[in-house]
């Protein structure tokens, strides 16, 4: 895709020894001459946007856009009335084009985190995969917290770039690392928003950092999309450093839930991977966006849950791990865990997590009665105490 070179080009243009803000200046300028040069040398390819079902015949913007050849829809299912519910478009979006729907919830996600642009894929473990492959070359370096996401960590083995990884939320190691590594032309310095595990979250001054070394910054906001911030806008709008996260990739499966599929936002145009589209789904995730944006009653009654679950669980003797995040994990030491299932809830010991933070695993919604809650707290009160956590 175009938009993989232009990011290119730009980096190859960014001087050693610059500032963030210079990085993205100029990327900015680059991206906006860059597009010129192709229509020039006549090798612009625009996205065909599909606003007809995915029929042998479709409408590209409304009008009549003749015969659909590269649909790779061989059995002709995506518009089989018994399909047509769950399918979507059976090909990438670089040969066949996109729909309607998908661009309109591409601008609704860019708008909603701020941003220029936003590319929709099936899953934030794709996006995570598109955006580090697409954009990072041998010459560059990514710097990585050491507790990240799963998918961040093999996306980041997966491209080309120098690595390094920093120690989980450490500054001053970040720094060194960041040091080091100003020997390469783009610095990306990859981390969660807020993170799975523990719910714990980034510092500020990890992208203030950033900022300071020229480096740009990506957050993975799956667990933050949607609830944090004044307008739950994520980490970045919770931390005020919204100026200096550059890019930032999420899901729209967990708080956005009702929908799956996952995107990157950011300055446009974003690079992307030949991958098939999400199928229309899009429209949960379209009106989950709508009531976000509405109002934030869900997303209250979410923190006042959060905030009842832990005076109840610290009133019980407990240490609660994690920040302002409705992930709390309840520490329970050294126990050795074995099956306990009077509630789904999920617990972790060695060697998932290091030797002395056995936990057990807790995930409040908007969705749990007062009364769930209460339940839940004795639960792991039972817990604590057959496995002598409690003091
Ligand atoms: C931090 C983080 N990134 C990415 C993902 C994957 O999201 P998706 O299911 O949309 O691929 C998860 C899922 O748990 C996650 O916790």
């Amino acid at each position: 895709m175009w938009a993989g070179n232009a990011w290119r080009a730009a980096l190859s243009e960014v001087p050693c020894g610059r500032s963030a803000q210079s990085v993205l200046a100029q990327l900015r300028g680059i991206l906006e001459r860059e597009p010129e040069g192709i229509h020039r040398a006549g090798t612009w390819k625009s996205e065909r946007v599909i606003t007809s079902r995915q029929e042998p015949h479709i409408h590209v913007d409304g009008v009549s856009g003749g015969i659909n050849l590269c649909a790779n829809n061989y059995l002709g299912l995506s518009s089989h009335p018994e399909v047509i519910q769950a399918a979507g478009l059976s090909s990438v979006r670089f040969i066949r084009g996109t729909q309607s729907i998908h661009k309109n919830l591409e601008a609704k996600i860019a708008r909603f985190h701020q941003r220029e642009d936003a590319i929709l894929y099936p899953s934030c473990c794709d996006a995570n995969t598109g955006l580090f492959e697409a954009l990072l070359t041998p010459e560059d370096a990514v710097l990585s917290d050491e507790l990240n996401y799963a998918s961040i960590i093999h996306s980041i083995c997966l491209c080309k770039a120098h690595k390094y990884h920093y120690r989980h939320l450490d500054v001053a190691d970040l720094e060194a690392k960041l040091q080091e590594a100003q020997k390469h032309w783009l610095c990306l310095v990859a981390t969660d928003g807020a993170f799975s595990m523990d719910g714990d979250i980034v510092p500020p001054q990890i992208c203030h950092l950033a900022s300071r070394y020229g480096a740009l910054v990506f957050v993975d906001e799956c667990h933050a999309t949607g609830f944090l911030g004044l307008t739950v806008q994520g980490t970045d709008e919770l931390l005020g450093v919204m100026g200096q996260v550059t890019i930032i990739s999420s899901t729209l499966g967990k708080a956005l839930r009702g929908a799956s599929g996952g995107y990157t936002t950011g300055p446009g145009p974003l690079p992307y991977l030949f991958s098939n589209s999400l199928p229309p789904a899009v429209g949960c995730a379209s009106k989950a966006l709508d009531l976000l944006m509405e109002s934030n009653t869900i997303v209250q009654s979410m923190a006042a849950k959060t905030q009842w679950f832990c005076s109840m669980i610290e009133a019980a003797g407990f240490t609660v791990s994690g920040a302002s995040h409705p992930i709390h994990p309840v520490m329970l030491g050294d126990a050795q865990l074995t099956s306990h299932e009077r509630h789904l809830c999920h617990w972790i010991q060695l060697p998932v997590v290091s030797k002395g933070k056995a936990q057990i695993w807790v995930q409040i919604s908007a969705l749990h009665s007062e009364e769930d809650i209460d339940c839940h707290v004795e639960a792991i009160v039972e817990v604590g105490r057959l496995y002598r956590a409690l003091p």
